[in-house]
């Protein structure tokens, strides 16, 4: 995904035997795009298709889900500050926003995790808001931090361990995948020098996985697969996921929001200037702190404050993270707005003025641009601030108003 890696021990070619204390190990190729895209080589100490038992499984709110069914376009306001969940990262998940091409989702994991997951639909991207932890996978162990993005390939078998068994995560789930933008690309893969990062920003698994009796348990061990809006358990009487060691690009990877290199202008930079990841029908942007637009001559200065806009081909989420979100008002962090196509908005009475002279922002704030309408989930309902639409103009006895 980022770069060749390799760990573990393989052999001096590809299809060749590798053996380890006189066994055979089993090749597994891992490929995307049938065998023309990208691709890792993983050598199982046990063959990963010895499985005994398929049975069917359901997380509410997570899988299967579907859309609410009376859905007004306009400007929304989900707190998702006020989810309570029970669970670990694969049960505690749920869906707050969703189309064909990604789910936006929110975990909140207060119990330590139980079976691999793999996601058969597409690559997930993990943004952890609070608290650090590791991923266990076929490809090792990948240590992240608080404010790290964690992107796990699509059909890669794995678990998520949450620092004190708790944290808040913000997820997107694509139907397909999720990389570095192309524009970040040059002709031979590697990340170009006007990108806002480069390699040394990514990193990646440190350590083989291997089996731990005490850590993994004992057999059966569940796998759960989700595919087509459906949950499936895979269960095996052996430990599945011991990799004697791997190559190739394919990988989960992890990168922290602070890493990134953000852009300033004289005079603002429209907000996908702040992409990081794109896939088929959505960027994902990253909005950190940073030195704003200074055009000041003749006593004509830069709004440094976003102008107000209609994209009229995105709906865009913004998740709030941390600082001062200079264009809004009643927005915590944690929330995320909606703000759909063919709707205008813009900063909150007041901030327009107020950022004019603002030399920095402490903001930090993750956007999703998507290029098909959002829609939201029962879930997101269940903890949406309803007079957030009309944040932007003072009414008489609005609900907003008599409510407070
Ligand atoms: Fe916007």
């Amino acid at each position: 995904m980022i770069h060749y890696h390799k760990l573990g021990t393989v052999p001096p070619k590809h299809h060749v035997t590798h053996y380890e204390d006189g066994k055979l190990l089993m090749e597994q190729c891992m490929t995307r795009l049938g065998f023309d895209g990208t691709y890792s080589i993983l050598y199982y100490r046990t063959p990963p298709t010895d499985e005994f038992a398929v049975s069917a499984m359901e997380i509410p709110g997570f899988c299967p889900i579907s859309p609410i069914a009376e859905q007004p376009i306009h400007r929304r306001h989900i707190r998702t500050q006020d989810l309570k969940v029970e669970g670990d990262f694969l049960t505690a998940r749920r869906t707050i926003l969703m189309n064909d091409d990604i789910r936006i989702g929110i975990c909140k994991p207060n119990k330590p995790p139980q079976n691999f997951f793999s996601n058969g639909d597409g690559d997930e991207c993990w943004f952890a808001y609070s608290g650090g932890g590791r991923i266990e996978s076929v490809y090792g162990i990948l240590p992240f931090k608080k404010h790290d993005y964690v992107i796990i390939p699509k059909g890669t078998p794995y678990r998520l361990h949450a620092e004190g068994d708790s944290g808040t995560f913000l997820l997107f789930e694509s139907s397909t995948y999720i990389d570095v933008p192309k524009q970040f690309r040059n002709q031979t893969g590697q990340i170009t020098m006007h990108a806002p990062y480069c390699h040394r920003d990514f990193r990646m698994p440190t350590e083989p996985l291997r089996y731990d009796k005490a850590r993994h348990g004992e057999a059966p061990f569940p796998h759960v697969v989700k595919f087509g809006n459906r949950l499936t358990v895979h269960e095996y009487g052996h430990f599945p996921w011991d990799v004697a060691g791997w190559d190739g690009v394919v990988y989960p990877v992890a990168f922290n929001i602070h890493d990134y290199q953000p852009r300033t202008g004289t005079i603002h930079l429209p907000p996908t200037t702040h992409i990081t990841f794109a896939g088929r029908g959505f960027v994902i942007c990253s909005f950190v702190p940073r030195k704003v637009d200074y055009y000041d001559s003749n006593g004509v200065k830069a709004i440094p404050c976003p102008y107000g806009h209609a994209s009229v081909d995105c709906d865009e989420i913004l998740y709030y993270v941390e600082g001062n979100f200079t264009s809004r008002k009643g927005i915590e962090s944690q929330s995320i707005s909606l703000h759909p196509m063919g709707v205008p908005h813009g900063p909150h009475p007041g901030t327009y003025e107020k950022s004019v002279g603002a030399e920095r922002t402490s903001e930090l704030a993750v956007m999703c641009d998507t290029f098909k309408p959002l829609l939201l989930t029962d879930v997101a309902r269940t903890i949406e601030d309803e007079d957030y639409h009309y944040t932007w103009v003072k009414r008489q006895n609005t609900p907003m108003e008599t409510s407070k």
